[in-house]
């Protein structure tokens, strides 16, 4: 089947029968409709704060990340909004990965949004003194566990010839910086999926794209320096960094455009960065 589009909130799908003629058949756009998005790393800055704006939203959540506390607290807040469903895994656990997401519930089964936002970096080091441990780390969460949830959510978001998926990059996805070679090679390599992603899902109907943030103030510096706060804190300061709202923000605004248009690419800095 190939789909293709037409006008703004429909899309027909294009079904060849044996004499190779088309058929034609309409299916409305699902805009106006509830809609569920799985969201991983909502335990904490950029996912905890979409979350929370999508909640605000009507969308229904499928939250995601290793700390059940956090995830059920959150779910406790936001369920009077919204409905909401926990899922407590490691994305770089393939197996732990695909059995929760084949598990879902059936109400919550279909996904219309995937934010693949879970990711860290581990260490700021020059490369020939790095720390292997947390290179592997960075290449199984930020790379590998972000194809593992896909696929795992693909496999839902093929039935339904439809979906949209934003994978969480970074300015570390367009630049490199100092000590910074493994997590800005993770990045670098969502930034080319992403695309690859693009090319291939097209056909299906489902959207991919990336948003990029520069600093953010969230814990992901205290998780780079290992619990170190003070050093975590010293990258804050002095310095204007976007808020995880400014993200769920524009994150809420890419998934609500109109079903033709595909923000494939965003990239955004606090008015402090170069
Ligand atoms: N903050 C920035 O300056 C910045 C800049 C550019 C890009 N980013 C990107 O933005 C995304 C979100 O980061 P953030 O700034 O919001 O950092 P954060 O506050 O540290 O949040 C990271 C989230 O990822 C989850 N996570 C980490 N490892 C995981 C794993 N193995 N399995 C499942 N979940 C995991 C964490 O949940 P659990 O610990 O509960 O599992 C947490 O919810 C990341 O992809 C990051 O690379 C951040």
């Amino acid at each position: 089947m190939n789909i293709f589009f037409t006008k703004t909130n429909y899309k027909f799908a294009k079904n060849a029968n044996k004499s190779n003629s088309a058929v034609l058949t309409f299916i409305p756009d699902t805009i106006n409709m509830k809609k569920t998005a799985l969201i991983t790393g909502a335990t904490s800055g950029i996912g905890m704060a979409t979350a929370i704006r999508f909640a605000s939203e009507g969308i229904n959540l499928i939250l995601c990340g290793r700390r059940d506390e956090r995830l059920l607290e959150l779910k406790k807040k936001l369920q009077p909004k919204v409905d909401v469903h926990t899922l407590c895994f490691d994305v770089s656990d393939k197996k732990a990965t695909f059995a929760a997401i084949s598990n879902l519930p059936p109400e919550f089964s279909s996904i219309d949004i995937l934010i693949n936002n879970a990711g860290n970096a581990y260490g700021l080091d020059s490369i020939e003194t790095g720390n292997i441990a947390d290179w592997e780390f960075m290449i199984d969460i930020n790379l590998k566990g972000l194809l593992y949830v896909s696929k795992a959510v693909l496999q839902n978001m093929m039935k339904n010839n439809s979906g949209h998926i934003i994978n969480i990059g970074s300015t570390a996805a367009k630049n490199v910086y100092k000590k910074g070679n493994v997590y800005c090679a993770t990045k670098h390599s969502v930034d080319a999926l992403t695309k690859g992603m693009r090319i291939d899902l097209k056909e299906h109907g489902i959207k991919v794209g990336s948003i990029h943030p520069g600093l953010t103030e969230t814990e992901f510096s205290k998780v780079r320096f290992h619990g170190n706060k003070e050093k975590a804190d010293e990258v804050y300061s002095n310095v204007i960094s976007l808020k995880p709202e400014d993200l769920a923000d524009i994150i809420h605004f890419v998934i609500s455009r109109p079903y033709h248009i595909n923000i494939s690419d965003l990239v955004a800095m606090p008015i402090s960065q170069n």
